[in-house]
């Protein structure tokens, strides 16, 4: 009943509140919050994305519900779960305080564990650039990290005795953030979401100080391993110079998945260079995977990245993810697009397996290093692994609550994320189409019906408006393209009548475009130069090819950019979120906006001035 009470009227509660405390926004801030206490009987579905343990506590950042759940470590029992926003993206602990990252109002929370009442209270609430994804907090505690995908930032913070925080600076990046880890506490790492570049950053300042291509994408971990003294990342690596034919797949020719070891070392050299010479260990999109096991640490002068591949044939390992090492040497790595764990207890031996709840996330250790905790996002539980005997071991599997009946799209939304659907699971539709997005590369998926022509990955964020599909158009239905990707790209072994094209494709639908670089930096748009561009979008022709509320239009068109087989007629991409996904064209020809308007294939006949070149690039980093 009281519970009940409280859902019903806290939010109205908040809002009264929050108008009377309005005139002084700082009381507002500093007031301990309400958090509102869910019943964690309530079937729900939480998609916990981040956990973190204190004091004998598992806490959990639930995606889907905005919720976060305690566990009792010692009973293994959920003793309850608060509701604290939308949604949460990440969640760390600082000192004897936890924050959280509030994806849907772009905040970081500093919250207090309250143990006798087994409550949480927000400390503090710090507005930080817009969708943030990742936190980190330095081995010292002193300084915090936070991580926002669309706007491309990184803001760093102080920390206060009163556990409060306080705004060091705020860092443009040259790509798309996730992963952040301190290599020590005045430097810290930051991987690309999409593509391959990593990136340190002194945080005192706020420079980067180097930059690293890995010869990889879709990096989801960075730990270090202390022993060899190097930067350990989990990627995948897509060759885009091969098609996606049964045999290519069968023996990982397409897709690796591997551990990459880079000493720790190389950085600061990197770092020393000042960031201008950009280090690739092979050319970023093809190349040969290098495959040493034994000799994977060898850390010599000249030794660059060692690659470590993770799958073999008949077992493949898609979307390797978070990873943590331990004081006594063992690595403990999520497969997240197979279920499993990956683990080995020394660095030089190989790894061994074990299976975890639907699509791990998240993991965490405990202070003594004795147990460790997997998140599942999929399936709303944990899995327990005490590191106690000869090698880890499940012990047990937690529920966070009962799981409410799915619908048809949170359904898709799990296939698209899983690797058992493609061959020997070898990756997921996320490996390509990272989160939705792109991965950025080139992939010969010969969904065109051509080889030796290899295509952009395209973005399936907005792709509902943005029919016909593929580059030249051939789909009509999403749900023909879909079936196209599950039978070519994925070689799927799945029997025709079960394949899952209707749950896909209710996903997709639900994928909004991609936020724009204006709306993402929270620019003031200048609204006649807005008007100017777009009555230039009008007159210089782009409206025919690329109109409508999605910028798109259903015919196809040859603009002079020919494929290697002679293929040269495309359907023009929707322009909605066009300023997030570079390269451009088919062929990931274009490297910037400015390249594709500057191109002249668009416009051979009147190429656009300096003047109407920048016009038209205001408006497409609106869209
Ligand atoms: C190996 C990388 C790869 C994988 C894996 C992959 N795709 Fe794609 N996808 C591509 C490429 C490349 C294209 C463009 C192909 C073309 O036009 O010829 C594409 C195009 C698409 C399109 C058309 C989008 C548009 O706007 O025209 C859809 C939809 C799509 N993929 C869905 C999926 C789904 C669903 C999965 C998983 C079942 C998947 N893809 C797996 C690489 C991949
Ligand atoms: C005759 C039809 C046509 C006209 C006119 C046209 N486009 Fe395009 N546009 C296309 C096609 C087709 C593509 C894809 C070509 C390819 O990738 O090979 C494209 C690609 C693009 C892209 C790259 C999108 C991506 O995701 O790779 C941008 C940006 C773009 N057009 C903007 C414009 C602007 C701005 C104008 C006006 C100056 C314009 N276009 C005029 C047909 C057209």
């Amino acid at each position: 009943m009281h519970h009940r009470y409280l859902k019903k009227y806290g939010i109205s509660l908040l809002h009264v509140l929050a108008f009377v405390l309005w005139p002084c926004q700082s009381a507002l801030v500093s007031a301990n919050d309400l958090l509102r206490l869910q019943d964690p009987g309530l079937a729900s579905y939480r998609a916990p994305v981040d956990v973190v343990w204190m004091d004998g506590v598992l806490f959990t950042a639930n995606s889907k519900t905005g919720t976060i759940s305690l566990i009792e470590t010692s009973s293994l029992r959920c003793i309850s779960e608060w509701q604290l926003s939308k949604s949460l993206s990440a969640l760390e602990r600082c000192g004897d305080h936890l924050l959280a990252l509030d994806d849907s109002s772009h905040q970081l929370l500093v919250l207090k564990f309250l143990k006798d009442s087994a409550a949480l209270k927000i400390v503090d609430r710090l507005s930080v650039p817009r969708y943030p994804v990742d936190l980190a907090v330095s081995a010292d505690g002193t300084t915090v990290a936070v991580s926002s995908l669309w706007s491309r930032m990184l803001a760093v913070f102080r920390t206060m005795p009163d556990g409060k925080l306080t705004e060091q600076n705020r860092t443009p990046l040259p790509f798309a953030p996730r992963r952040l880890l301190f290599s020590d506490p005045s430097s810290l790492v930051v991987a690309d979401n999409f593509g391959g570049q990593l990136c340190v950053v002194r945080v005192e300042t706020g420079s980067v100080i180097g930059e690293l291509a890995l010869h990889g994408h879709n990096i989801r971990g960075l730990a270090i391993n202390p022993k060899t003294a190097s930067l350990m990342v989990t990627c995948q690596t897509l060759d885009s110079r091969t098609f996606t034919t049964y045999e290519r797949i069968f023996w990982g020719v397409l897709m690796q998945n591997g551990l990459h070891s880079i000493p720790l070392r190389r950085l600061t050299e990197v770092g020393a260079s000042n960031g201008q010479s950009v280090e690739r260990d092979a050319d970023s999109n093809g190349g040969s995977y290098g495959s040493s096991s034994d000799s994977q640490y060898a850390g010599t002068a000249s030794a660059s990245q060692q690659q470590y591949p993770l799958g073999t044939p008949s077992i493949g390992s898609g979307d390797p993810g978070a990873m943590v090492v331990t004081a006594d040497d063992k690595t403990l790595l999520l497969i997240s697009g197979t279920s499993q764990l990956a683990f080995r207890t020394a660095s030089h031996l190989p790894f061994e397996r074990l299976k975890t709840g639907q699509r791990p996330e998240a993991i965490c250790l405990d202070d003594a290093h004795e147990t460790a905790f997997v998140a599942n996002r999929f399936d709303d539980s944990i899995t327990v692994i005490s590191l106690q005997g000869e090698s880890p071991a499940v012990t047990a599997t937690v529920s966070l609550g009962p799981t409410r009946t799915l619908t048809t799209a949170e359904q898709g939304e799990q296939v698209f994320y899983n690797a058992k659907v493609s061959l020997d699971g070898w990756f997921s539709c996320h490996s390509c189409h990272t989160d939705g997005h792109t991965n950025g590369l080139l992939a010969d998926t010969f969904g065109d019906e051509d080889r030796g022509a290899p295509k952009k990955v395209i973005s399936l964020l907005g792709t509902a408006d943005a029919g016909p599909w593929s580059w030249n158009g051939s789909k009509q239905t999403l749900e023909e393209q879909v079936k196209t990707s599950l039978i070519i790209s994925m070689q799927t072994q799945l029997p025709t009548e079960e394949l899952p094209i209707s749950s896909l494709s209710a996903f997709l639908r639900t994928l909004k475009p991609a936020p724009s670089h204006v709306e993402s930096a929270e620019k003031e748009c200048d609204t006649t130069q807005v008007e100017q561009a777009n009555l230039l979008f009008r007159e210089a022709g782009c409206i025919q090819c690329h109109g409508g509320s999605a910028w798109t239009s259903s015919e196809i068109w040859d603009v002079g950019i020919h494929d290697e087989m002679g293929e040269s007629r495309f359907n023009p991409p929707s322009l909605s979120g066009v300023s997030q996904r570079a390269p451009y064209f088919h062929d990931g020809r274009a490297g910037t906006l400015r390249d594709v308007l500057q191109s002249g294939h668009h416009n051979s006949e009147t190429p656009l001035t300096d003047e109407q070149t920048s016009l038209l690039e205001v408006l497409l980093n609106s869209l």
